[in-house]
């Protein structure tokens, strides 16, 4: 199983406790104390549906049906924070890029970094023609634009921001046979920094308020400047990537190396957000009632947080998410298919591979046009013209060097996917 997090080996920095005080002075004991119970009472049903048909939870729609989706079915999707895309990439197509991205790790063997170090295959690469076209594909950019418009921005009612970027990230050829421990439950996009950045905290305000049936994940008006590298780290990531996603090149099921999700996105990080100020009661048997847990803001303690690394969770410091039974598998996945999980959401890469292909997967997050994000994006450009890896990948090999770098002309989708990619931005 995935490491457990104890307070044994935590980080108990002694600014941990002011951050926790700032919040308790801001919003009142009560109304954190109000929201918690009102969390961990609804994980008890949410929970319970989740262990029954985690799967069935997670819509998914052909590629035409996505833009014909009916109100409903947004809710729907806004409440899971998750969405399977059949067809994205039509389906002959993602198979002739599998074999072109073979040829081309086959062709540079032994030139290609990433993990696990001995036999990577989360592949510190990110500008090869696959990954190129994959980001820039009329079709990627027509979903990632669908699902940027289910944010809501007070100060951009015309939904500019829903413009997607082309923000490079690495892939994976996992092959078959081999358990996997290095990507457990957890949450992208920052961990401390929820807290500790002020204009991270107040996206979460109505949960801090006692009020989390209110949080809405898809506003966007302070999500916007909340920085995922507030605290600076290696791991942390300097965009707002307002979902996480993967296009799949090969086919994989459930228990062949692919995603597991925590289905339920406001009550899922409402209650990692509450977690670090309460503490157990004494008697394991009381564990799971919420009224027994009292709160404590003296205790340095963010459970499953390093400042500089993003946030993880385990089964017995988060014990309302059930992990051990609720991170659901997404659906068995064809060549093609996208997956796309919203930037709050637990998940977790699951640890056996038991199927016989490679499970291979080119990461692309959906990534809306903000102010950080352009800034970013004009330093990742640059980084490609020169062949490196961008600004939060750092350290993988000189790409410009493999045989067969396509460069700018693997670029689609004409203009749009020049802007995407940081030209005239
Ligand atoms: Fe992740």
């Amino acid at each position: 199983m995935w490491p457990e997090y104890t307070r044994e080996e935590a980080e108990l920095d002694p600014d941990n406790v002011r951050v926790k005080k700032d919040i308790a002075a801001h919003y009142g004991e009560d109304a954190l104390r109000r929201s918690w119970i009102a969390v961990c009472k609804q994980l008890e049903v949410l929970t319970r549906a989740i262990k029954e048909d985690g799967t069935g939870l997670i819509h998914e729609f052909c590629y035409e049906d996505f833009f014909r989706m009916t109100d409903v079915e947004k809710e729907e999707i806004k409440r899971r924070g998750c969405v399977v895309v059949r067809g994205t990439i039509p389906e002959e197509t993602a198979r002739s890029w599998f074999q072109d991205i073979k040829t081309y790790l086959q062709e540079n063997d032994g030139v290609i970094t990433g993990w696990p170090k001995e036999e990577p295959y989360i592949l510190q690469l990110y500008w090869s023609r696959v990954q190129l076209g994959c980001r820039t594909h009329p079709r990627t950019m027509a979903v990632q634009r669908a699902i940027l418009n289910l944010f809501n921005d007070d100060d951009d009612p015309e939904n500019t921001f829903a413009a997607p970027l082309a923000y490079a990230d690495a892939m994976r050829m996992r092959p078959p046979g081999k358990r996997f421990l290095g990507l457990g439950p957890h949450i992208d996009a920052g961990s401390l920094c929820r807290w500790g950045d002020p204009a991270y905290r107040q996206i979460y305000d109505k949960i801090f308020a006692g009020k989390p049936e209110e949080f809405d994940p898809f506003d966007f008006t302070h999500r916007k400047r909340g920085d995922p590298s507030y605290y600076p780290g290696a791991d942390q990531s300097h965009v707002v990537r307002a979902f996480q996603g993967w296009t799949a090149l090969s086919s994989a099921a459930p228990h062949e190396g692919t995603l597991q999700l925590f289905p339920d996105l406001r009550y899922g990080i409402a209650y990692v957000l509450l977690r670090p100020f309460f503490q157990p009661p004494e008697s394991s048997a009381d564990i799971m009632d919420a009224e027994k847990w009292t709160l404590n803001l003296d205790d340095p303690w963010f459970p499953g947080v390093w400042r500089h690394t993003p946030q993880v969770l385990s089964a017995d410091a988060f014990p309302h998410m059930r992990l051990k039974e609720c991170l659901a598998y997404i659906p068995k996945m064809e060549p093609g298919d996208t997956v796309w999980w919203h930037m709050d959401m637990c998940h977790a890469v699951e640890i056996e591979h038991k199927g016989t292909e490679p499970a291979c997967v080119v990461y692309g997050a959906a990534t809306p046009t903000t102010e950080m994000n352009v800034r970013y994006m004009k330093g990742q450009l640059q980084d490609f013209l020169n062949g490196v890896s961008p600004e939060d990948f750092r350290g993988g090999c000189y790409e410009k060097g493999l045989k067969g770098f396509p460069g700018e002309a693997a670029i689609l989708n004409g203009e749009e996917g020049r802007r995407a990619f940081g030209f005239a931005l």
